[in-house]
């Protein structure tokens, strides 16, 4: 007979495996992923990434998504494409961006994501990617400052990121370089207090060049 402490207990113990294999599958909740910032150059092309997870895969007949479209936040949201069962992806008021928006998205990896060509200041605003994927309880948003630049600034921190990846890698293959040269060096060395001629056909093989060099200096 277990005591009423023993069973709360186990009780604990089970809810908490519960959760703990809830939040391994990921399954806790719905998320929408986006890139909250965008500069676009004018005149460009741009790809505006939303992508979704879910417990739950998608089942056409359900599921449903809005793209929309707002200038500030005082302004209403106008839907701009959506997702229809029979026609998949399809754009809605043509009169704001024409033929410029297309689904460049892939339902199948969940991705929503679409791409606006001839990027114009006019297109500043928010853009939301909204997503039920039922039995998924929770609807999912995805919120996008756009904004459009006449000018990319250079990319400077990347610069400076890319500089020090060189020098690092320049300093590691010195060291590197080095350690075989003083290790040539040192064997070069044995072999010729030796003079066993295996050792040294060996060495030959694997550090002639870098050993020459070495003991050039007297
Ligand atoms: C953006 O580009 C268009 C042509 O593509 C041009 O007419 C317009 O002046 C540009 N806007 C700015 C702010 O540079
Ligand atoms: C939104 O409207 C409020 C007043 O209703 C105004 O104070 C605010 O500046 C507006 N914001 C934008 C971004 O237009
Ligand atoms: C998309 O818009 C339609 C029409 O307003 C609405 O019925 C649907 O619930 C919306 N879906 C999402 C995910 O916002």
């Amino acid at each position: 007979m277990s005591s009423p402490a023993q069973e709360r207990s186990s009780g604990v113990q089970l809810l908490s495996a519960v959760l703990l294999l809830l939040s391994l599958s990921g399954c806790l909740s719905m998320d929408v992923l986006v890139h909250n910032n965008i500069d676009a150059l004018n005149g460009s092309t741009i790809r505006i990434s939303c992508t979704f997870t879910s417990c739950y895969k998608m089942d056409v007949t359900k599921f449903s998504m809005n793209w929309t479209f707002q200038e500030t936040l005082n302004d209403t949201e106008d839907r701009f494409m959506t997702f229809d069962v029979k026609k998949g992806m399809v754009p809605l008021r043509p009169e704001r961006f024409g033929e410029r928006v297309t689904f460049a998205g892939n339902l199948d990896k969940n991705d929503l994501s679409i791409t606006l060509s001839d990027v114009k200041v006019d297109d500043v605003g928010i853009y939301k990617c909204h997503v039920k994927n039922p039995p998924d309880r929770i609807q999912g948003r995805g919120i996008i400052q756009l904004n459009v630049v006449t000018e990319l600034p250079p990319p400077r921190d990347s610069t400076i990121a890319v500089a020090i990846g060189a020098s690092v890698g320049g300093a590691l293959a010195l060291l590197i370089l080095s350690m075989v040269v003083v290790k040539c060096l040192r064997r070069h060395r044995k072999q010729e207090l030796i003079s066993d001629e295996k050792m040294e056909e060996e060495g030959k093989l694997d550090c002639e060049g870098v050993a020459e060099e070495g003991t050039k200096q007297p």
